[in-house]
């Protein structure tokens, strides 16, 4: 897979950016473009998140500074864009949980200096990510790898493949895959499905609007084939 495209699915989420990232997708976008309300992703995120949670493309850190975190909770952030890792930090700064950075590539072996994890989330973070879902995949065998055997990835994507847009995200579609910001018009539920399901015993995608929201869990210590098909 293409490096500078990879790096240009991240590499929007320049300061400014980030700084209407929550007014234009968490508050306008999520309900009236995908139809997935903000408060049903966050819903997930107080299902799931553990005390050692991995959060992979935090982009503001919106769902982290509204989620009921665990009391002891010891967070990290992890992102291609170290603008995403510093915004999200900072806006965690004054609460109870602990933080640390790292600026990495999910489709890159994460390192196992980080430990284990509880939870992982992978929120909104695949359709910026370019490939098929067998390219893709590739990175939940990186995120199995590093969560406890009875821990919990859970995230959301939007699809491009199977569903239907209404006008307001077609139109966001034709933009945002146009300028490389999206890789997700063939992005499809099988595909998600069938890529979690090659690292993770456990699957569940249900589709709201036009986004799929998964969790995975069990994770497939040496059988899982990541990537390959
Ligand atoms: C659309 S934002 C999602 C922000 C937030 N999680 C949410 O749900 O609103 C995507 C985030 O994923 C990061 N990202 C994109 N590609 C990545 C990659 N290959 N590895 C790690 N992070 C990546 C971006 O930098 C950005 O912070």
């Amino acid at each position: 897979m293409n490096d500078q495209e990879v790096r240009r699915g991240a590499g929007i989420y320049s300061k400014p950016v980030l700084g209407f990232y929550d007014l234009l997708v968490v508050k306008f976008s999520n309900s009236l473009a995908w139809r997935c309300p903000s408060q049903l992703m966050l819903d997930q995120y107080n299902r799931c998140i553990g005390t050692r949670h991995l959060d992979v493309g935090p982009g503001t850190g919106w769902y982290l500074a509204n989620a009921d975190l665990p009391e002891s909770a010891e967070i990290t952030l992890m992102d291609l864009n170290e603008n995403s890792v510093e915004h999200a930090a900072s806006r965690l700064a004054h609460t109870h949980v602990s933080t640390r950075g790292v600026t990495a590539n999910v489709l890159e072996p994460i390192p196992e200096a980080l430990g284990q994890f509880d939870s992982i989330a992978a929120n909104y973070v695949f359709h910026c990510v370019p490939g098929s879902w067998s390219d893709k995949g590739v990175a939940f065998k990186h995120l199995g790898e590093r969560l406890a055997a009875d821990g919990v990835l859970f995230g959301s994507t939007i699809l491009g493949s199977g569903v239907s847009h209404n006008l307001i995200g077609r139109g966001f579609m034709a933009l945002y895959n146009r300028l490389g910001i999206f890789h997700n018009r063939e992005d499809d539920t099988a595909g998600l499905e069938a890529a979690l399901r090659r690292s993770f015993d456990q699957v569940k995608v249900d589709v709201i609007g036009t986004v799929a929201v998964f969790s995975a869990r069990n994770p497939l210590r040496n059988g899982g084939a990541g990537g390959l098909d």
